[in-house]
């Protein structure tokens, strides 16, 4: 009778759906040990992100996003400062995170229902658990638009889909906080912004905090609630925003700007953008507030100022500071 119950209460965990997790970062660094001695990756990251928050990572190659994202997971260990998931310290192997990389790294050998199978939590492998798992599992295809695909092996699937089926199986463990590695970075620009609307999709139907690091600084701004942008700490760091209107539209350093005055034809908006400032030296160069409640409007006058002033901290010339250079 025991086993029963207990059985029962297990085999409805696959089912479960973990409530989103608010996540800290005080103080986070990472230093590698390298053969031309320490080399320090990340330095003073400090960061609150609310639970249910989108959040995206953006910075030049080799700052630290990967590594960053490898932190927060529990897949490597900050070398100074602390990680906690809801005020409690994030563990190797932790059980409230999922990763899903820029490879869907799904098994050749299985189907697509059976690599999302790969993602449940241990319970579900179980014989009481099995049937809230093959339920689970049939929620998630839909979810992804691939139940007419679960019989298929990956190679026999688009880029898209296998990116899909490897969303699907990182939901499968429930997780609080859905860490995104350039997940649509290998994708055409056309799947790519499907993309963007079934992760909106998701992230209703399923409510997690998800950490999306990107190169795409539209996907960042038209899905995250805040854009965080990092430097490297080694090489050069991001140009200070140059004009007056770029300085607005991403809030002075002492905090806040008001968008509606850096941009005519915007002036109607309210919208109000926070900068929180941050230490000089640290691995984090902004974190700006995207405005406006999802879905946005991708031609949005203001998500274009922001663009161009991302950009310009990332070191990338506008068209028109191109042209007036010469
Ligand atoms: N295990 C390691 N040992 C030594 N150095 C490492 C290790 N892992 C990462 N690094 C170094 O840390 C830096 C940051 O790497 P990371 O992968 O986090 O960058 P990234 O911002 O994700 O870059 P990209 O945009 O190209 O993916 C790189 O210079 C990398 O060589
Ligand atoms: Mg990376």
């Amino acid at each position: 009778m025991t086993l029963t119950v207990e059985g029962a209460a297990r085999s409805t965990r696959a089912a479960e759906v973990r409530p989103a997790g608010a996540v800290r970062l005080e103080g986070v660094s990472r230093t590698f040990t390298t053969r031309t001695g320490p080399r320090e990756v990340l330095g003073g990251v400090d960061l609150d992100i609310r639970a249910g928050e989108i959040v995206a990572v953006v910075g030049p190659s080799g700052c630290g996003k990967s590594t960053l994202l490898r932190l927060v997971g529990g897949l490597d260990r900050p070398t100074g400062g602390r990680i906690a998931i809801d005020d409690a310290e994030v563990s190797a192997t932790d059980e409230r995170t999922a990763v899903a990389f820029q490879e869907p790294r799904l098994l050749p050998w299985r189907t697509i229902a059976q690599n999302v199978a790969l993602g449940l939590p241990r319970d579900a492998k179980t014989r009481e658990g099995r049937t809230a798992g093959r339920d689970r599992v049939a929620e998630l295809l839909q979810l992804v638009g691939l139940e007419h695909a679960a019989d298929q092996r990956p190679g026999e699937v688009s880029g898209g889909m296998a990116q899909r089926a490897s969303l699907a199986r990182a939901l499968a463990r429930n997780p609080g906080v859905l860490l995104l590695d350039e997940p649509f970075g290998a994708l055409d620009a056309l799947t790519r912004l499907r993309m963007h609307d079934l992760l909106l999709d998701i992230h209703a139907a399923q409510p997690t905090t998800i950490i999306l690091v990107t190169h795409d600084v539209e996907e960042a701004l038209y899905l995250a609630d805040r854009v965080l942008l990092l430097r490297s700490l080694h090489g050069s760091a991001p140009a200070a925003p140059k004009s007056a209107a770029r300085v607005a539209a991403l809030g002075s350093s002492a905090g806040i700007g008001a968008i509606g005055a850096a941009a005519p034809g915007a002036v109607a908006r309210t919208h109000a953008v926070h900068e929180a400032p941050h230490r000089a030296g640290g691995s984090v160069a902004r974190v700006v507030t995207v405005p406006g409640a999802r879905p946005r409007d991708r031609a949005d006058r203001t998500l274009a100022d922001l663009r161009a002033g991302l950009l310009e901290g990332l070191g990338v010339p506008t068209h028109h500071q191109r042209s007036t250079e010469h």
